[in-house]
């Protein structure tokens, strides 16, 4: 996949962050995400995977997974004039076609095999499902794809594995959204 490192567009100039989550299918991308918003009331959540299906930003549908295969531009245009707001959480699997600018951080979540095998096994996934995200996961593809696509200070790596691990990563994320924040500031006066 193509990713979009777009210098020529414009620059974003919101007053409240952008903010992707992403990773393997199971790493917990919407279970944080949604706390990270209960936290912090200015952010609102985008599951982009369910904003597809809503809007129909699909041409073609795939047979074998059940699933409708995305036109990355449709996605695009759709969420742009919320990007333009500033404050959206935006929960995906794959991120390189999104357009750079739109963020001011990115989540990069991963997770250890087993665990990710559980949680996957539980939800009633295939085998063959099961065993190409856990591939996914191992030969680092998610994050391969972001650190293709992003300037590496705007991105953090999470492990997200145990309970005590969700507070902890939320945590990490209000001070990057507060040193975000703080150089906003400085850069205004
Ligand atoms: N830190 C954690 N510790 C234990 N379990 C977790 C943790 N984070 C998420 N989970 C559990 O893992 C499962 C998958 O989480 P979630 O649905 O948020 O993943 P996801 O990345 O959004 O997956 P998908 O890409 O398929 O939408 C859920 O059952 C959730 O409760
Ligand atoms: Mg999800």
């Amino acid at each position: 996949m193509d990713s979009q490192m777009d210098e020529e567009a414009p620059k974003m100039y919101n007053e409240k962050p952008n903010i992707l989550i992403t990773g393997t299918p199971g790493v917990g991308k919407t279970t944080l995400a949604r706390l990270l918003c209960e936290y912090v009331d200015s952010l609102t959540y985008v599951n982009v995977g369910d904003l597809i299906k809503e809007k129909k930003l699909y041409k073609k549908w795939d047979e074998e997974f059940d699933v409708p295969i995305f036109d990355e531009d449709m996605v695009c245009d759709e969420l742009e004039p919320y990007m333009q707001q500033g404050g959206m959480v935006i929960d995906f699997h794959t991120s390189g076609f999104f357009p750079q600018r739109w963020f001011n951080l990115v989540v990069l979540l991963r997770c250890n095999n087993t665990d990710l095998y559980d949680r996957l096994k539980a939800r009633g996934y295939a085998e063959k499902k099961i065993t190409e995200n856990i591939e996914c996961e191992i030969l680092e593809v998610t994050s391969e794809e972001v650190y293709d696509s992003y300037d590496s200070d705007v991105i953090v790596q999470l492990h997200n594995e145990k309970e005590s691990d969700m507070q902890n990563n939320i945590n990490i994320i209000i001070e990057r959204l507060k040193m975000w924040k703080a150089q906003k500031d400085a850069q205004k006066q």
